[in-house]
């Protein structure tokens, strides 16, 4: 049984030894040369004309290639076509690329590119989302999700809350930054890519170059990360690296330096809300109203996609009865925003969790009772069950969950401890607050859920795995392994996933929304058990017994009453001319959703999560430690519980990172000036708190997943909500727990400085 086991990830002694090949690090061809962009400078211009000549004349330079170099569409857009790969005549951000320069190295590509003399005429820049709501400019059109009456509602409620909340983007922060790598091939193109969408590149290299899919493959081995920023944001540099390796007829490598990685590419979109929510005495929600405005950036993008699933999660874990949910993705001249694990989803999420507690301090009450008395019912227990978009919550285990892990941190007496200690302490203040998550898995648009695979049993017994996902560090290789490995009682010593490759698995989904190891696990096993099922006919037909009776476990082959290796077996059956591999597929059952009234059956099953987190502010400078985080998370019956904890704590301090110290500023003219690790601050090993207690809660997938697991790639990232609201908790004493701090997102030390003299001003 090789499911189910802690397995290192397929390619740890690679990636520590340095020996993992990342698209950077194929051997280069004969003759490759190496790209870069030359970015606009203005937030909104049209471009009165450019002079190349110094740029031309750089020493090692061989070609600039413009828009009108491109062969078929100058479009790299995911959903609507509103991406050009080369800005053509108008600029939207600061950032933007206008050309490329054609070098024979990456450094006189990129010394070059700054050279050119660029006229632009301004145009007016559109920098806020609040601002291009209220000029109606938005790259999809609204939406709106209602159930009940909400004016109603909250005219009848007995207390009302309302207010405003700013929550900030977030940059991926991949340790690979984006790279493609483009080889012409008799009159096609393979580009080596690191993406988590290859079908995707394959489609938009070949619609660039006026190719055919067929012309075109695309293969990934592995990503340094991806985070959703290499979802559909890959496109640019694929479709560029093409563009220019067609025109020259030569490999051509386009990889971005940081700074140009973070000026160029979109990133997890900011939030401004308005909320109101009516209850009653006890903090029972009975009306509930968020008007969310996304900053889109220049294009659509995902934001259309992104803003669903933050529609879908205002909720997170909690009944809602009468609601109404707005959102407006706003255009603006910057970043085309995108992907950020958890899509949308943390961003509805967290305006539900801070009016919740703005309601236990308006109560008085602890806010972890005023979550409790909210949660979904259980399973079973009638009523108040149904989301807002219509799907009946049928495997809740919320309540279990967070009365275990209210237990095992000993929230109560350590509440009572804090409260005491903070009496006592003038400057450092502490606080403590216990969040709960629950996350949809399945992409919201049901034709995406499928997969394929393919699997190759070698003569020599060894089996080679290839399907639709991408790795990218989540380790959706291993499991994939794991499940064939297990299918066939193999060893996993006895498995391979290779690069995932266009041209092996055709029309696949990005691996995104975590459903990566629930589509190819099932896909891969799907082939697996064909071939089992051929071998198992092979052997009760070459030694009796019948073929159902015939096992296989732990590289053996049993069959009436005889054993013999798996390879033994394999042997014999390809000299009988029995077809030893197979492709797979899959497709989630029962999903549904219908996008003009935001209602359906968006999700297979939810993921469910809590932490508790305690943290030390100081009063006087701002800053502020995690000192400890308890957390429990619902990974299902867990198909590799190291890579699962892995993942857990991954995203909880990458979400801490969001909340707290990761800030995206742009100046007056539109330019982001935290473009670099020097302005950009991410979680460092030291951010971590010195007691971390990660466990995965004992439970089993209700719905019919991969061995009963849960996806666990995004829905830790709402863990760290208890981090930022343990920061609102300390800062909440200076007022006895009774003013509601003013706390936008991320809690920087700035941040948390004027929230501590808003609440000792209100005091
Ligand atoms: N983990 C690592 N190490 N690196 C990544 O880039 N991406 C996250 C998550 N975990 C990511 C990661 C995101 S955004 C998603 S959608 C899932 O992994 C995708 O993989 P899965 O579907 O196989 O879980
Ligand atoms: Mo993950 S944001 O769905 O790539």
């Amino acid at each position: 049984q090789e499911v189910g086991k802690p397995h290192f990830h397929e390619s740890a002694v690679l990636h520590v030894t340095g020996e993992a090949t990342y698209a950077d690090d194929v051997p280069e061809l004969h003759g490759t040369l190496h790209a870069a962009f030359g970015l606009s400078q203005k937030a909104h211009a049209r471009i009165a004309g450019i002079d190349f000549s110094a740029v031309k004349a750089t020493p090692g330079v061989v070609a600039v290639i413009t828009a009108g170099d491109i062969p078929g569409v100058n479009d790299c857009g995911p959903i609507i076509h509103d991406d050009p790969i080369l800005a053509d005549g108008l600029v939207q951000y600061v950032g933007q690329p206008i050309f490329v320069v054609v070098a024979d190295t990456h450094a006189n590509a990129r010394r070059a590119a700054r050279k050119a003399v660029i006229s632009y005429q301004e145009l007016p820049a559109t920098l806020s989302p609040r601002a291009a709501r209220a000029a109606e400019s938005w790259v999809v059109p609204p939406m709106q999700l209602r159930r009940g009456e909400f004016e109603r509602a909250y005219a009848a409620a007995p207390r009302r809350i309302e207010g405003q909340l700013h929550v900030g983007g977030q940059e991926q922060f991949y340790l690979e930054g984006q790279v493609s790598y483009a080889i012409p091939r008799e009159g096609g193109m393979q580009v080596i890519c690191s993406t988590q969408h290859p079908s995707e590149m394959q489609h938009v290299v070949a619609h660039a170059l006026g190719l055919h899919s067929h012309h075109v493959s695309v293969e990934c081995r592995r990503m340094g990360g991806g985070f959703g920023g290499k979802e559909s944001q890959s496109a640019l540099w694929a479709t560029a690296a093409a563009v220019c390796a067609a025109r020259l007829k030569r490999p051509v490598k386009l990889r971005a330096d940081r700074d140009d990685d973070m000026l160029v590419t979109g990133k997890r979109h900011c939030f401004d809300y308005d909320y109101a929510a009516g209850f009653d005495e006890e903090g029972r929600l009975l009306a509930v109203q968020v008007d969310m405005v996304s900053r889109a950036g220049f294009s659509a993008d995902l934001s259309g996609p992104v803003a669903t699933r933050a529609v879908c999660h205002v909720d997170n874990a909690y009944y809602l009865p009468d609601v109404d949910i707005r959102a407006v993705c706003a255009k603006t001249n910057t970043q085309s925003n995108t992907a950020f694990r958890g899509f949308g989803g943390p961003q509805g999420a967290l305006a539900m969790e801070y009016m919740i507690d703005n309601i236990a301090r308006d109560l008085g009450r602890d806010p972890l009772d005023v979550r409790k008395l909210n949660f979904y019912n259980r399973p079973g227990q009638p009523g108040r069950d149904v989301t807002p978009y219509g799907q009946q919550v049928t495997d809740n285990v919320i309540h279990e969950l967070v009365a275990e892990l209210e237990a095992t941190s000993e929230y109560r007496v350590r509440r009572a401890q804090i409260r005491a200690w903070n009496a006592t302490s003038p400057v450092l203040k502490r606080g403590l607050a216990l969040t709960p998550v629950k996350f949809g898995i399945a992409f919201n648009v049901s034709h995406l859920n499928q997969a394929g695979a393919l699997v190759h049993v070698y003569v020599d017994g060894s089996v080679l795995v290839n399907h639709g996902g991408t790795e990218m560090g989540q380790g959706l290789h291993t499991k994939v392994m794991q499940v064939v490995a297990n299918e066939l009682g193999l060893t996993l010593d006895r498995v391979r996933v290779t690069a995932t490759d266009t041209s092996k698995v055709a029309n696949t989904s990005a691996t995104a929304a975590s459903t990566g190891s629930d589509l190819n696990g099932k896909a891969a096993q799907d082939a697996a058990r064909t071939i089992r099922r051929r071998l198992a006919e092979f052997a009760a037909e070459r030694f009796g017994g019948s073929a159902d009776e015939v096992r296989f476990a732990a590289s053996q082959v049993h069959v009436n009453g005889q054993a013999m290796d798996f390879a033994e077996l394999v042997g014999k059956a390809y000299l009988a001319r029995v077809q030893l591999w197979s492709d797979g597929f899959y497709a989630t059952p029962d999903l549904s959703w219908d996008s003009a009234t935001m209602t359906g059956h968006p999700f297979y099953y939810y993921a469910y999560g809590a932490a508790a987190s305690e943290v030390m502010i100081d009063t006087l400078t701002g800053e502020w430690k995690l000192l400890r985080a308890d957390v429990l998370h619902d990974a299902g019956q867990s198909l590799n519980p190291a890579l699962d904890i892995g993942q857990v704590e991954g995203g909880f301090i990458q979400g801490m990172g969001w909340l707290t110290t990761e800030e995206l500023w742009w100046n007056d003219q539109g330019r982001l000036m935290t473009h670099a690790p020097s302005t950009y601050k991410i979680p460092a090993i030291s951010d971590c708190p010195q007691d971390f207690r990660v466990r995965l809660f004992d439970n089993r997938n209700a719905a019919d997943s991969i061995h009963r697991s849960k996806a666990v790639g995004e829905p830790p990232l709402l863990l760290p909500f208890s981090v930022f609201f343990a920061i609102r908790d300390a800062i909440a004493s200076l007022g006895d727990y009774r003013i509601n701090p003013p706390l936008n997102a991320p809690a920087t030390s700035e941040e948390i400085l004027k929230s501590v003299e808003a609440v000792r001003t209100a005091a």
